[in-house]
Parts: structure tokens; C-alpha cells; sequence
């Protein structure tokens, strides 16, 4: 039976796969962008809705490293968006107490929207009220790939031994190293996968897939889906007490 100390705490860490703008644009009969720029006006009220739920850690999926396939209209509409986006919010993150980060390869964003980035990380980088972490041109296994060449580097360079290469050490070179790893990953949009999404992170986290359209995506429903992550049982392979 379960006991009241065997169910886990709120989640620290919840990771967002923000899944759904095409198909509510194509169902109003508009064009795609005009879903992602729907969605991105989601993003403030959830990320505003974690501070009073304990949520201290927040990572939302923007852009994979599998989003270059689509056209070159929508890609670079989103680019646009991006830009736009951080122009327009960075005061009001920085004012609510909210620290970004990017993760992602930068290498193949433009010069403008990556400036835009590292002055968003700088201005808001003494706050610490909610951390939200936006994956931009982002994939778990380009991540990895990306990792393991820094941490060749340093093997051939003489700064690591092969002997000490273990669990606790690659995810050091990860993107996300100063992050925890996620509790929860919620997928909007009905999909049940994770797209290359924090592959090496989620090895433990829970997952909610809810139908829902990101633009539709609700702080309510938000709220309910982190309050029912406090029902479940996570064992972490262990068989509890
Ligand atoms: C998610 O919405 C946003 C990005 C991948 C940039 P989609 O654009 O994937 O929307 P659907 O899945 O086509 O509806
Ligand atoms: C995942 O959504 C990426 C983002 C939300 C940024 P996709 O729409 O790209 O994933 P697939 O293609 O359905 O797997
Ligand atoms: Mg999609």
C-alpha cells in the first residue's frame, strides 16, 4: 500500500514539449506561423505559474535540430520569432526574477539572433526566482555527440583519464550541466514521443502526453497535471521499503 512518504514531491525540474502550433493553425484555416506565434504567447503565463507550484526549473523544446527539414519559410519565420520574442520579453524576464539559459548548438543560428541569446543569459544570469531553459536548435543526440567530442578533447589533451569516465562525468560536458535532471516531461499535441528531446536527462523523469494543442495549453492544466505528479511512485529501480 502506499504510504503518504512513499509518494514523491512536487516536481523541481518539469520539461515542455510545446507540440501543436501547425495543426491549430491548420484548423483555423491560417498559415503555421501563425500557430507558432500563438504558442510562444503561452509560454509567459506557464512560466509565470511555476513559482507558486515550487516549479524552480523549467525547459522548453523551441526548435530541434530535426526543425531544419521544414520549409525555409517556417524556418525562418521561426528564426524571426525567436528574435523577436527575446526583444520583447527580456525586460519583463529579467524583472520576474527569471534566469535564462539556451541549450542547443548555436554554431548553425544566425549572428543576430545568437547575440540576442548571450545577452539574454547575461542580463538575467543574478536571477533565480524561476530558471527557464529554451532548446533552441536542440537534439539529445547532437548533445551527446557534441559532449563526447569536448570530453575527447580533453582525454587527448591530457585533462581526463578514459579510467574516469563514468555517469557522473560525461553529463558535465552536457549542455545542461548546471541543470537537475527533469522530473516530469509533459508533451502537448496527442504525439507519445520525445523527438530527440533531453534523451540523457530523462532517463528517470515521468511523462504526461496530453492532447491538448500548445496554443490551447492552459495554466490550469498545467496546475493539475504538476499537482497529480505528487500521486506517483517513482522507484528509481529500487523495490520501496
Ligand atoms: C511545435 O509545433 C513547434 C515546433 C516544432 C517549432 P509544430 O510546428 O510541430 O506543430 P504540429 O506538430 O505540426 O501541429
Ligand atoms: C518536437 O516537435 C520539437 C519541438 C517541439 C520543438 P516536432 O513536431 O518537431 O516532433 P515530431 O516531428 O512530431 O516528432
Ligand atoms: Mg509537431
Amino acid at each position: 500500500m502506499a504510504t503518504k512518504d512513499s509518494l514523491s514531491e512536487g516536481p523541481r525540474h518539469v520539461a515542455l514539449i510545446m507540440d501543436g502550433n501547425g495543426r491549430w493553425a491548420q484548423a483555423r484555416g491560417r498559415p503555421r506561423l501563425f500557430g507558432h506565434h500563438a504558442g510562444a504567447k503561452r509560454v509567459k503565463e506557464i512560466v509565470r505559474a511555476c513559482k507558486p507550484l515550487g516549479v524552480k526549473y523549467m525547459t522548453i523544446f523551441a526548435f530541434s535540430t530535426e526543425n531544419w527539414k521544414r520549409t525555409q519559410s517556417e524556418v525562418s519565420g521561426l528564426m524571426s520569432l525567436f528574435r523577436q520574442y527575446i526583444r520583447k520579453e527580456a525586460r519583463g524576464l529579467k524583472a520576474e526574477g527569471v534566469r535564462v539559459r539556451f541549450i542547443g548548438d548555436r554554431v548553425r543560428l544566425d549572428e543576430k539572433l545568437v547575440k540576442l541569446m548571450n545577452e539574454l543569459e547575461e542580463m538575467t544570469a543574478e536571477n533565480d526566482v524561476v530558471n527557464l531553459t529554451i532548446a533552441i536548435n536542440y537534439g539529445g543526440r547532437d548533445e551527446v555527440a557534441r559532449a563526447t567530442k569536448r570530453l575527447a578533447r580533453d582525454v587527448a589533451n591530457g585533462t581526463l583519464s578514459p579510467d574516469d569516465v563514468d555517469e557522473e562525468t560525461l553529463p558535465r560536458y552536457l549542455d545542461t550541466h548546471v541543470l537537475p535532471d527533469p522530473d516530469l516531461v509533459i508533451r502537448t499535441s496527442g504525439e507519445a514521443r520525445i523527438s530527440n528531446f533531453l534523451l540523457w536527462q530523462s532517463a528517470y523523469a515521468e511523462y504526461e502526453f496530453i492532447d491538448t494543442l500548445w496554443p490551447d495549453f492552459t495554466e490550469e492544466e498545467f496546475t493539475r497535471i504538476v499537482g497529480s505528479f505528487g500521486g506517483r511512485k517513482r522507484r528509481f529501480g529500487a523495490v520501496p521499503a
